[in-house]
């Protein structure tokens, strides 16, 4: 087992720093420092946010027929690994036919080495990874191909879909497999009512402001807001939830040794997350050159796993 630290917890903290400053906190941000990567395994297994446990469902009930599509050999890259908790389980079924590497790759140190803990038991080589998604560049160093790339957990709807799969796009080759999964939009009345209570549930409110309680704001003193908005994109109209915290009360906070001043009023703008439909799923994975080997929805249409590969280039 080997453990790769492309990121320092230090330039965390000076990048929450710097983006409070600007009155920003990415999501990223949630996840660092001691608090982050605790708070997201409670909300995580958290019954009121169902997210996770349905894509762990989703996985488990199809792990076989995944499976049947990945060679022997082929080694596992997970981006975003959180706990992986869902990559013991794909792992344990691919375990059974051949022997390879798995990539546990997060920003948050801590998560990586939960992950690698989590498949000790298993016959394997782990190579741990500490970094950026955005530098997928400098991570593709780090493992052998083919691959099988995994993002996991609803983590593709918190990028936009045009950067994202054109970045996995390089550095993937037309034999590597691409899964994914994600919690849909499904046209229904009640379902906007739906997505945005999950996302204003207390424990999702908490882990949003953990990073600013955790610098000394305190909860009363500021406010999280969250709403599900509409946004247009070549591929059609699509809904992305919209996130900020607005500040009730003039605060200090304090992170990587530096005194950041918020005043009430003022509004930190915060990440979002994308809610497609199938069909705007397909045609964004069609546009950026990957054909779909098998697409696994749940019963209730609210989810889906996504098993893709490049579409070999013209002219071969
Ligand atoms: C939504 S969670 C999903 C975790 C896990 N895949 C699952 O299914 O439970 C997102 C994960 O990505 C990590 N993460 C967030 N932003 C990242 C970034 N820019 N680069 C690498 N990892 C990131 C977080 O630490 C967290 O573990």
């Amino acid at each position: 087992m080997k453990k790769i630290e492309l990121l320092k917890p230090e330039t965390l903290e000076e990048k929450l720093a710097e983006n409070l400053q600007h009155h920003r906190m990415p999501d990223y941000l949630l996840y660092t420092g001691e608090t982050g990567s605790s708070g997201w395994l409670e909300l995580h297994q958290s019954p009121g946010f169902g997210i996770s446990r349905q894509l762990t469902e989703l996985l488990v009930q199809n792990i076989s027929l995944i499976a049947a599509y990945v060679p022997a050999g082929m080694n596992v890259v997970s981006i975003g690994v959180g706990d992986g908790k869902k990559e013991k389980i794909l792992l344990t079924e691919l375990c059974r036919l051949s022997s390879f590497t798995y990539y546990p790759v997060d920003i948050s140190s801590p998560l990586v080495d939960l992950a690698t803990e989590q498949v000790k038991d298993l016959p394997l080589e782990v190579v741990g990874l500490v970094g950026f998604f955005e530098d997928l560049s400098v991570l593709r160093i780090f493992w052998e191909l083919p691959v099988m790339f995994c993002l996991l957990g609803n983590t593709f709807c918190n990028y936009e879909p045009d950067e994202v799969l054109r970045n996995i796009g390089t550095v993937l080759n037309e034999d590597d497999l691409f899964l994914f999964d994600c919690s849909l939009y499904y046209e229904r009345p009640e379902t906007r009512r739906k997505i945005e209570s999950t996302y204003r549930c207390p424990e999702n409110v908490n882990f949003n402001i953990g990073p600013l309680l955790r610098c000394g704001m305190r909860p009363n003193d500021c406010e999280f807001r969250l709403d599900l908005k509409p946004a247009p994109t070549l591929e059609g109209p699509l809904y992305r939830t919209s996130k900020v915290i607005r500040i009730l009360k003039d605060s200090i906070v304090q992170c990587a040794g530096r005194s950041v001043e918020l005043k009430a009023g003022e509004i930190i703008e915060m990440g979002f997350t994308y809610k497609y439909t199938i069909d705007q799923l397909n045609a964004f994975l069609r546009k950026h050159g990957f054909r779909i080997l098998r697409l696994f929805k749940s019963r209730d249409q609210g989810n889906v796993l996504f098993l893709a590969q490049k579409e070999p280039a013209r002219g071969n």
